[in-house]
């Protein structure tokens, strides 16, 4: 059976309180469920709360990998404002890097996601590269690809599986080895449509995410594929 990842991009949303009430509503939704070997769970949330999720998520022995959404292209040192891998290590082990958000609001260009893909590695971080077609550069040493269609992406309107599963296809004969996820508007609706394909291995959700009474029937539902 393959590896399935449901990776949960929050994005920047949610207070300290809001994202341990996530996890607690989490945890009483599921006191019965007992979550299949093959598929993995990464929450990507903001910095601000990742200290308190990780006390909280070893609490209530959720099966939750925690990961952030960004890390700093420069190592530890005199960069003012900037988190770096070797800060993140101690709190996570994924990171997302590349997201089309950075790319577009934030000006991050092949270049500059080099450099933090290279921090990352140096520090043992797991990443999750984002591309929007299977044109754009990936470094080498990255752990997951997440193909992103821009115009899926928080529209509601999700790329039908066999056009995503074209594209994954194509990541795929260029990165063999890595694990090839599907984001743009995933919900519980659709999500057994991707992960039912033979070259997606999961999925990132973006607004599904925020609601852990959503994020338990994403998993549900492909629990059962
Ligand atoms: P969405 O976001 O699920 O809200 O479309 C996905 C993403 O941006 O990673």
């Amino acid at each position: 059976m393959k590896h399935l990842y449901l990776v949960a991009n929050w994005k920047s949303n949610k207070s300290i309180k809001e994202s341990i009430e996530w996890v607690r509503t989490f945890k009483s939704q599921t006191l019965n469920f007992k979550l299949k070997e093959h598929i993995h769970l990464i929450l990507c949330v903001p910095f601000t709360v990742v200290s308190s999720l990780q006390e909280e998520i070893k609490l209530l022995d959720l099966p939750f990998c925690l990961g952030v959404q960004n890390i700093s292209s420069f190592p530890t040192g005199a960069y003012t404002g900037e988190i770096s891998a070797s800060m993140i290590k101690e709190i996570a082990q994924w990171t997302i890097i590349g997201h089309s958000e950075r790319r577009k609001y934030f000006y991050e260009t092949d270049d500059i996601l080099l450099k933090k893909v290279e921090q990352g590695k140096a520090e043992g971080l797991d990443i999750i590269y984002c591309i929007e077609n299977s044109d754009v550069s990936v470094p080498f040493q990255i752990d997951a690809i997440a193909y992103e269609p821009v115009n899926a992406i928080g529209s509601g309107k999700a790329q039908p599986p066999q056009d995503a599963e074209v594209v994954c296809k194509q990541i795929k004969t260029l990165h063999p080895r890595v694990p090839v996820l599907y984001g743009g508007s995933v919900g519980p609706d659709n999500i057994a449509g991707f992960c039912g394909q033979p070259s997606i291995d999961g999925v990132l959700v973006g607004t599904a995410s925020l609601d852990s009474d959503k994020f338990f029937h994403l998993i549900e539902a492909v629990s059962s594929l």
